[in-house]
């Protein structure tokens, strides 16, 4: 017999009372005002506020979602690393545009962020590869092709073992080609600030050639 379920979930709600975000709170740059909202979750030790999750499709319009860690912010887009021949890479290869959400449950807060997706240059994405803890470069390797099956936990060890012995302590773990990063090139931004009553504040940035456009939406 299939259990009762131990929550009702349609009894439970938050109301939204921390913050109001007003249009002369704004920043009229989206990038400015994304790294305040940031910068504001870090300095409050929220649990992986760089953690966001990353909205793609296929070329025929299969989306798929998953998390990645944002490893940069800066006039040029917002920069992940992943492996490129994973289902988000390929999906990215085919239908290079994206959705990305931040979600920062303690501070009431949203952020959307939509645009073309470009890879990063080599240049940068060694850079970054060989900034990571070594035991990171290799599973980067070890993990390939990401989200391909594998047939047990054991089997992704060996790989791993064999790894360290190919590239003992001391050796440089080359980047793998199949790794590195790619950038959203903001188009669009969303800020949302929960409000009571579901009457919540919600801002969209449009870029336009001469700046940015901003709007308030419905909630
Ligand atoms: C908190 C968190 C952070 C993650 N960060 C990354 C990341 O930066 N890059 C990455 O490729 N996968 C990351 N992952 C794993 C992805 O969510 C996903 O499982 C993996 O990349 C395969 O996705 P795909 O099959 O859609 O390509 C992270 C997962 C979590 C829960």
């Amino acid at each position: 017999m299939t259990k009762p379920p131990e929550h009702d979930l349609t009894a439970l709600r938050l109301s939204y009372t921390r913050a109001e975000l007003r249009r002369a709170d704004l920043n009229p740059d989206p990038l400015a005002q994304f790294q305040g909202w940031l910068d504001e979750a870090i300095a409050d030790d929220l649990r992986e506020p760089y953690a966001l999750s990353l909205a793609t499709a296929d070329s025929v319009g299969r989306p798929s979602v998953r998390t990645v860690l944002l490893r940069g912010a800066d006039a040029r887009g917002l920069t992940f690393y992943t492996n490129y021949d994973s289902h988000k890479g390929r999906d990215l290869a085919g239908n290079p545009q994206a959705e990305l959400l931040f979600h920062w449950a303690d501070h009431e807060r949203q952020v959307r962020a939509y645009g073309p997706v470009v890879r990063v240059s080599d240049e940068e994405s060694t850079a970054y590869f060989h900034a990571r803890p070594r035991e990171s470069q290799l599973a980067a390797h070890a993990s390939d092709p990401q989200s391909a099956p594998t047939p047990n936990r054991a089997a992704l060890e060996q790989k791993l073992a064999d790894l360290e012995a190919r590239f003992p302590e001391g050796t440089p773990v080359p980047r793998p080609e199949f790794w590195g990063g790619f950038r959203l090139q903001v188009q669009e931004w969303e800020f949302w600030q929960g409000r009571p009553n579901r009457m919540h504040d919600r801002f969209r940035y449009v870029r336009q050639e001469s700046g940015w456009n901003v709007e308030r939406l419905m909630p």
